[in-house]
């Protein structure tokens, strides 16, 4: 029915609130389905790294799956950190996918460090540790050119964040069960 695309850094919360928003809305009845990227890095897309090439056959392959279960009615949620405009341009282009950008300051990323891998990207050159190419500190991210939904995990609170994005989609899926409803004749 509709597919999502989420995009952000590390840690900025976008699989969080794509659970709250997956509970959220199965509970209103909807068929969701998230796409996740830490989770497809296991299985399908194993054998993929971090090199610029590498991230944008990530969300190809996250966008085929996600569209394979579009076609059966369902919501698809891609929380990835899906870093470059062309490889979201992509889907918006083939699968009219909708963007969120989930942004948080990176000092706040920085604080937060849930998986301990900012730390590791901060380490100086040369140490045992050392994590090169994460993307925010010592890789690219590309600002969003075109965003449906801005949500700032900073300014919210995660219920503010959620609500938003339930609204958002609610918005979406009555766009394309309803195409008329907002045409004044
Ligand atoms: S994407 O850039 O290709 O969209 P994806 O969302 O699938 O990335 O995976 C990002 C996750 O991989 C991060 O949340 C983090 O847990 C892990 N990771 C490991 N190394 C890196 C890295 N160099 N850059 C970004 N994320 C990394």
């Amino acid at each position: 029915m509709l597919l999502i695309q989420f995009t952000g850094l590390s840690g900025a919360g976008k699989t969080t609130l794509a659970q709250l928003v997956d509970q959220r809305l199965t509970a209103l009845g909807y068929s969701i389905m998230l796409v996740d990227g830490d989770t497809y890095r296991k299985t399908l897309n194993h054998d993929l790294g971090f090199s610029k090439a590498d991230r944008l056959e990530n969300i190809r392959r996250l966008g085929h799956v996600g569209y394979e279960f579009v076609q059966q009615g369902t919501i698809a949620l891609i929380a990835a950190i899906n870093p470059y405009e062309s490889g979201r341009q992509k889907l918006r282009e083939l699968y009219n996918a909708k963007t969120i950008w989930v942004d948080c300051p990176i000092p706040q990323l920085i604080l937060r460090d849930t998986k301990g891998l900012y730390h590791k990207a901060l380490l100086p050159d040369g140490h045992q540790d050392k994590l090169y190419h994460f993307t925010g500190i010592n890789d690219v991210f590309e600002d969003p050119l075109v965003v449906d939904l801005y949500l700032n995990t900073q300014q919210l609170t995660e219920e503010d964040a959620c609500s938003q994005l339930t609204h958002f989609i609610l918005s979406q899926v009555q766009q394309i069960t309803d195409p008329n409803e907002n045409q004044h004749i």
